[in-house]
């Protein structure tokens, strides 16, 4: 998970992308948190074995994230 949570973490507002990440696709479609998340459509079902996680771990994930350092991915397109 580390990949891709350093490219996460550059952004200023990688908290928040964190803390929602299981409303924002492709997560809901195999992510399952007790008694917040929706139950899965019975026609379209997870499509992997789904992940489940409590608001805890999200928790523990976001301290977690906010102890590594933020990918160097470059400096931004520069426009001339
Ligand atoms: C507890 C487990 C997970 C956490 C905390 C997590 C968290 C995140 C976060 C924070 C992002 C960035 C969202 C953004 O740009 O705003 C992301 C992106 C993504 N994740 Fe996860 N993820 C998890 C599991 C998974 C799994 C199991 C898969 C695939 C099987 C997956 C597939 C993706 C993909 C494809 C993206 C890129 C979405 C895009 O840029 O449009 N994630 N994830």
């Amino acid at each position: 998970m580390t990949g891709i949570s350093r490219s996460v973490r550059r952004f200023r507002d990688w908290d928040a992308r964190f803390e929602a990440f299981y409303i924002k696709r492709p997560h809901p479609a195999f992510t399952v948190i007790d008694k917040v998340t929706p139950p899965f459509d019975a026609a379209s079902p997870p499509p992997i074995e789904p992940v489940r996680v409590s608001l805890d771990d999200i928790d523990a994930i976001r301290a977690y994230v906010a102890t590594i350092e933020p990918a160097d991915l470059g400096r931004p397109i520069q426009l001339q």
